[in-house]
């Protein structure tokens, strides 16, 4: 279930990791390629899993796992709809060394949908962002907070939040 609240930011109830992958998959048919989202919330809070859903939802063949990229830094999930990219901040030390993994040009590029975990360690990237704050209120219950600054990433985030709400 999803609330709009006063600032425009909408929040969403995922009492289980499969309310969470699903949240995925219906975000997956509203995006557009140059769209980012940046994934906020203390480890174990879901980002991955919540990837792994936009990944089903764009069609990426299921024989390709989606996992944490960590040590990768920025994965590529091809054979779906639009590619998907998928980054990890949380090893990033610096801005030099984000420059090095040309996460900034893949997001200007429009080529794909980003995805990237630990967002707010570096909330600098260009493109489309959403941003969606994945709070842990409990062993299965995650409080997401949603919103954006931008025209499109509101757009967005608005669509998502009906497409979830009418399920
Ligand atoms: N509502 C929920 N949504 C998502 N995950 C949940 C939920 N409830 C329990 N979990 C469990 O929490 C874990 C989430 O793992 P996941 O790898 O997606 O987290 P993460 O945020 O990517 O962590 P990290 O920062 O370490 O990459 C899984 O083991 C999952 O089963
Ligand atoms: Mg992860």
């Amino acid at each position: 279930m999803f609330l709009p609240t006063m600032d425009e930011c909408f929040l969403h109830l995922w009492n289980s990791p499969e309310a969470t992958e699903q949240a995925g998959f219906e975000l997956a048919a509203c995006v557009q390629p140059g769209d980012l989202i940046g994934l906020v919330g203390q480890l174990g809070a879901g980002k991955t899993l919540f990837v792994r859903g936009i990944a089903r939802g764009l069609d990426v063949p299921p024989e390709i796992r989606v996992t944490s990229p960590t040590f990768t830094l920025v994965n590529e999930y091809r054979g779906g709809r639009i590619p998907l990219y998928h980054a990890d901040l949380y090893r990033i030390e610096s801005a030099v060394e984000l420059d090095e993994i040309g996460l900034d040009e893949l997001c200007r590029s429009g080529d794909g949908v980003v995805c990237v975990e630990w967002h707010d360690r570096f909330p600098v990237l260009g493109g489309n962002v959403v941003e969606v704050d994945i709070q842990v209120t409990g062993d299965c219950d995650r409080k997401v907070f949603v919103r954006s600054a931008e025209q499109r990433g509101r757009e967005l985030a608005m669509a998502w939040s009906a497409r979830l709400a009418l399920k």
